[in-house]
């Protein structure tokens, strides 16, 4: 029998959240995160090979003279976050919009004066690949340190056929020159492009991006902002009918800043996920949860919005549905990376307990990527990713914020931090 690469004991605790790798935790299932006291986890070849107390693991067979060890003594150990909404690629920035919303000016107004998303993509469009690539590697260099070893990242700063291809194309190779693992989700209906009217737009997406993104193979899901004033419901409905028949999976900007029957849609549509629902109506949460759809839900979001509206998540939890947090990192409506600070504002003002925060921020996220079968969970046959927080017990990790409580950062089985 071979003996472990590495070896972490004696945690305070490690919460394995095991148990729901074949499908979502809904509902009440979400507050079992699977706390181990004196936990231990060994790693070998980069994958997971024993789990349990530090006793139990010590006596396995599997720690060796060549093992490296690590002393989590007084630490919390979880997996690694997964974080499955952002918009991570892009260049440039957008901080003077932060003295206009505090004059008033809402996100669509922004928009529809041409700043907001609009704005940054003509600063996408004039930037190289190398300069978006420098910046996007910043952020996701911060997003590793803040405890995000998985991520999603859409396109949807191009806007243009030659802009989305080339946004997934710099997606993808990021993804093969640094730890994060990123999910590439294709969102050319972020925005309509000005000169543009909606159903012209809708009409290139499906006809001229779709079938490129697919042929080319480059994203894994399809997003649209359907919101009234972006997307309609009409619109947003053909372009994910459209995906499906090339073999996307699907995901849908839902009632973000109006109740306008975007839930219900994705609920009809049976998307994978449904993100934001600040504004889902009670028939659209009933939907989401008649379907199995996860709620995706981005506090950081509402938060940087400062409208103080919060999406429901307790309704959403009662009604069965299951749920992940994500940070949305935009250079908009949330420029942050950090998932701990989205668990602590997913405690505050979404009232969720720190045991469903951390599912809804590990093995919810990862089912909302599709790749719950590979990371979400610290269990015998998942990738070694796996962090050392700073902090010594749950609860702890939420009531402490605007720190980085991530101390140590473990990507399949490698030191990263
Ligand atoms: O999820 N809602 C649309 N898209 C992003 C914002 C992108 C931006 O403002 O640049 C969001 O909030
Ligand atoms: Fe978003």
């Amino acid at each position: 029998m071979p003996t472990a690469d590495l070896f972490i004991h004696s945690a305070n605790y490690l919460a394995t959240v095991g148990g729901h790798s074949a499908k979502p935790a809904c509902g009440q299932e979400m507050a079992g995160v699977g706390l181990i006291e004196a936990g231990a986890v060994a790693i070998y070849e980069g994958k997971i090979v024993a789990v349990g107390s530090t006793t139990e693991l010590e006596h396995s067979g599997w720690i060796g003279p060549s093992t490296e060890q690590i002393d989590a003594q007084g630490k919390l150990v979880t997996p690694g976050f997964v974080d499955p909404h952002t918009h991570a690629l892009y260049a440039g920035s957008r901080e003077h919009e932060l003295s206009l919303k505090i004059k008033g000016a809402s996100y669509l107004e922004i928009l529809k004066l041409g700043g907001g998303i609009l704005s940054t993509v003509r600063q996408t469009i004039q930037a190289t690949d190398e300069e978006i690539k420098a910046q996007t590697l910043k952020r996701l260099k911060s997003m590793l340190g803040s405890g995000t070893t998985t991520a999603e990242v859409k396109s949807g700063y191009g806007l243009s056929l030659q802009e989305e291809l080339r946004a997934l194309k710099l997606i993808n190779e990021l993804n093969d020159q640094q730890p994060v693992d990123l999910i590439p989700t294709f969102m050319g209906a972020h925005a309509v492009p000005p000169d543009y009217s909606e159903e012209t737009y809708t009409e290139w997406v499906i006809q001229e991006m779709l079938p490129r993104v697919a042929k080319e193979n480059l994203a894994e899901y399809c997003d649209v902002f359907c919101e009234p004033g972006v997307f309609s419901l009409k619109s947003s409905e053909r372009i994910l009918q459209a995906a499906q028949n090339y073999g996307l999976k699907l995901k849908i900007h839902a009632d973000e800043l109006e109740s306008a029957g975007g839930a219900e849609l994705a609920g009809r549509l049976r998307v994978v996920s449904a993100e934001h629902l600040l504004k889902a109506s009670d028939e659209g949460i009933s939907a989401l949860a008649a379907n199995g759809v996860i709620g995706v839900l981005l506090p950081a979001t509402s938060f940087n919005l400062a409208k103080n509206s919060y999406a429901r998540a307790r309704d959403m939890i009662e009604k069965g549905m299951a749920l992940a947090l994500a940070t949305d990192c935009n250079p908009g409506s949330s420029p942050t990376e950090s998932m701990p600070l989205v668990l602590t504002l997913a405690c505050l003002y979404l009232h969720m307990s720190p045991e469903e925060a951390l599912i809804a921020a590990t093995i919810n996220a990862a089912h909302a990527v599709g790749k719950a079968d590979r990371v979400g969970s610290i269990e015998v046959g998942k990738q070694g990713d796996v962090l050392i927080l700073d902090v010594p017990n749950l609860d702890y990790l939420p009531y402490h914020f605007g720190v980085n409580p991530v101390e140590t950062v473990i990507k399949s089985g490698k030191l990263v931090k």
